[in-house]
Order: structure tokens, then sequence, then C-alpha cells
């Protein structure tokens, strides 16, 4: 009886310390700035980010781990009051394409909005990305800043985001060579307190070679 009690115990709390993603069924360990030791060969970033905010810390996932797949929090069009748009892009990290274990990063994430489902590259890992920005709205304006997101995959398949329509994207980044995307640092306006928010302004996302063996 008290044995089969503990056993409940341990699973509920096994269950609440992991993220369940009703459709993969798979474990999410938030890797946080654990690994942030971790060597990364190069930083991808674009030229069209906004002016709003500062860069936050990074967030690396562990050694033989890259990004395959992303979500980003997204507050919805609120006709009238305050957009944000693009709060946060949360990645996810694999190891030879597993995706029964993930980690995820996401450095600093704002406060509004929901996630959206996970999209995944169908092989090979997250290699560049495009970002979408509106630009600035002046002194009176809502700014919003970064509205989507765009990746492109080692296999080649693009991802677009499922973000806002503000704005234009921007030329891509770099490509990542020989391994993929490992890391995310946003640029983040921190919460103006009932003035306009516009919440991330920017992303960069840390690339990671293969060892040779
Ligand atoms: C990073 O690279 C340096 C130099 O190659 C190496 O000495 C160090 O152990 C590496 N760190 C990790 C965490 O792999
Ligand atoms: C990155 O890779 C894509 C697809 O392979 C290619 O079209 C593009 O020219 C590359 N970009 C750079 C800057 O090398």
């Amino acid at each position: 009886m008290t044995l089969v009690y503990v056993t409940f115990l341990c699973l509920v709390a096994l269950v609440s310390s992991a993220e369940l993603d009703a459709k993969d069924q798979s474990r999410v360990i938030r890797a946080g700035t654990r690994f942030t030791m971790r060597n990364y060969t190069s930083i991808l970033s674009v030229p069209n980010g906004e002016q709003f905010g500062i860069w936050m810390w990074s967030e690396l996932c562990p050694e033989n781990f890259y990004a395959t797949g992303f979500s980003l929090r997204i507050e919805p069009n609120q006709y009238g009051s305050d957009d944000t748009a693009l709060n946060g892009i949360r990645l996810y990290c694999v190891q030879n394409e597993d995706r029964r274990f993930l980690y995820s990063v996401e450095s600093h994430t704002g406060h509004f909005g929901e996630w959206t489902e996970p999209q995944w590259c169908p092989s090979g890992t997250l290699s560049s990305f495009q970002l979408r920005v509106e630009p600035h709205q002046g002194i009176f304006g809502d700014d919003t800043a970064a509205n989507n997101i765009r990746f492109r995959c080692s296999s080649n398949p693009t991802l677009e985001g499922r973000g806002l329509a503000w704005g234009e994207y921007g030329e891509w980044s770099s490509n990542c060579s020989n391994g993929g995307i490992c890391g995310i640092q946003t640029k983040m306006e921190l919460y103006q307190g009932g003035l306009d928010d516009s919440s991330l302004n920017d992303v960069r996302f840390h690339c990671c070679t293969h060892k040779q063996k």
C-alpha cells in the first residue's frame, strides 16, 4: 500500500517536472543557462532587428544536441490596444534526431501570448533564419518590433512560424555549416508598465559544429 503510494507520488513528480508534448509524448527539459560553457563556432544575426531593449542572456543546448524544432510565443492582434506580437522563441534541442528526449532553450521571453505548436525540420537541424520586423511607429505609434521568424533546415526546407503579419522580412542570416543552431539570445524590451510594449526586438543564434572523429 505505502509502496504503491510512494510510486504514485514519484510518477506525479516526474510528469510535472517535465512538460509533456501532446503530439510527440516527449519529455522536454528546460536547459536554461546550464550549458553556456559549450563551445560554439559562430553567431547568426540579421540586420533588421529593432532598436528597443537590451541583449539578454544566452542559452545553449547540451553537448551533441542541436535545434531541430521551435515554437513561438505570440500575442494575437489586440485590435486597438497595445500590441506586442512576437514575445518569445523556444528551440527544441535533439540528439541524433531522437525526439523522445528534448531540451529547450529560449533566453528571455516576454509576458504576453501563448506558445504555438512545435514545428520541426523533417530531417537535419535549423541552420539559418530570417526575421519579420515592423519598423518603429513613431513617438505616438504602437510598436510591435519582431512579428515572425522563418528558419531554413540543413535539409533545405524552410519553416515559417505562426506569428503576425506586420512589417517585412529582412535578409537571411548566414548558415551554420557542419552542425546547426545550438543556442539563442534575445533582445527584449522589458515590460513598460502600461506604456507601449514591443517585447522581442531582435534575436541571434549560436552555431555548433559536429566534433571531428
Ligand atoms: C572548448 O574548446 C577548448 C579548446 O578547444 C577546450 O579546451 C574545451 O575543453 C572545450 N570546452 C568544452 C566544454 O567542450
Ligand atoms: C545558405 O544555404 C542556402 C541553402 O543551401 C543557400 O541558398 C544560401 O546561399 C546560403 N547562404 C549563405 C550566406 O551562404
